[in-house]
């Protein structure tokens, strides 16, 4: 009995000791002296913090300063805050065509009709360049001048990406022709039946003996080089979005974006590769 009153002291005794030690601090945002106190506060690691840790020794500015809030340049695509630019670099939301349902199974979708007069219009409308032209006017001493930045700077994308196999003129005799290296290359004048879409698709996935360029162009730059295409088959291409331009009494410059699209001449070769595809169905 006595045995058993001095355990139960003993341990009250215990008690009471460790809730007055645990007391026993000035800093009245601490929990007192802990066992183990790893287990009730580990070290706060933040992300986005880089604590500058070098083999155990920490740099302490450097702990105190953000490190991540800006991605390393390349890492993460940022397309900026112009909604129209965002919507040019996301994944373009065409809907399949209505052979889809066909070959690949797809049901569910709003296919457009083949009998209605809309379809055509509609596939073409589907590829159609989303890149609006870029040009400026500017008044000096009376003299007016306009240019398209657009294709000014798909012209140096074309210098460095495609000109040594297309040629400078778009004809398909660049330098890597003439040296006998390489061959097959068309004359973009020969491609006017191809739609803005399936040009953008050639550049983008590559076709036949032309490689993809998916990783070394983006799709703004690709666009910009369909407009430049378009301008090899047509001199005329940007003619009309280029009057369209024009500065207000008193201006001295403007830069205005136009939209030019170039649909499919009629005798396109894919429209008749769907139509064939239609007859084998
Ligand atoms: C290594 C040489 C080479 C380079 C570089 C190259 N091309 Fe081509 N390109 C070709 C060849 C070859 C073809 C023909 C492919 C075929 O029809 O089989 C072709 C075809 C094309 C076509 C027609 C596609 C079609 O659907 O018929 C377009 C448009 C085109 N190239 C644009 C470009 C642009 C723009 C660039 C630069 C970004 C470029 N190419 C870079 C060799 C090249």
């Amino acid at each position: 009995m006595k045995m058993k009153v001095r355990l139960v002291g003993g341990v009250m005794l215990t008690a009471i000791s460790v809730v007055l030690f645990g007391s026993c601090v000035s800093d009245k945002d601490s929990s007192g002296l802990e066992y183990m106190p790893d287990m009730y506060r580990s070290p706060a690691i933040e992300p986005y913090v880089d604590y500058g840790q070098i083999r155990g020794r920490e740099d302490a500015k450097l702990a105190m300063e953000q490190s991540a809030l800006t991605p390393p340049h390349g890492t993460i695509p940022y397309y900026g805050t112009d909604a129209e630019e965002v919507n040019l670099m996301m994944p373009w939301s065409i809907k399949p065509n209505y052979i889809f349902g066909r070959t690949h199974g797809l049901t569910g979708f709003d296919f457009a009709d083949p009998e209605e007069d809309t379809y055509e219009n509609d596939a073409k409308a589907w590829t159609w360049n989303p890149l609006k032209m870029e040009i400026s006017v500017t008044e000096k001493d009376g003299d007016v001048t306009r240019k398209n930045l657009t294709l000014a700077n798909a012209k140096k994308l074309y210098a460095s990406n495609c000109m040594h196999c297309h040629g400078e003129k778009g004809d398909g005799n660049g330098p890597m022709m003439e040296s006998g290296a390489y061959s097959g290359v068309p004359n973009y004048k020969d491609k006017t039946g191809l739609s803005d879409g399936q040009i953008f698709y050639s550049i983008y996935y590559g076709k036949g003996m032309m490689g993809s360029h998916a990783s070394l162009l983006n799709k703004k730059e690709i666009w910009s080089l369909v407009h430049y295409i378009r301008k090899f088959q047509d001199a005329d291409y940007d003619k009309a979005a280029m009057e369209s331009v024009v500065l207000d009494k008193g201006q001295k410059s403007v830069i205005k974006k136009v939209a030019v699209t170039s649909a499919p001449t009629a005798t396109d070769e894919t429209t008749e590769e769907v139509e064939n595809e239609e007859d084998n169905i």
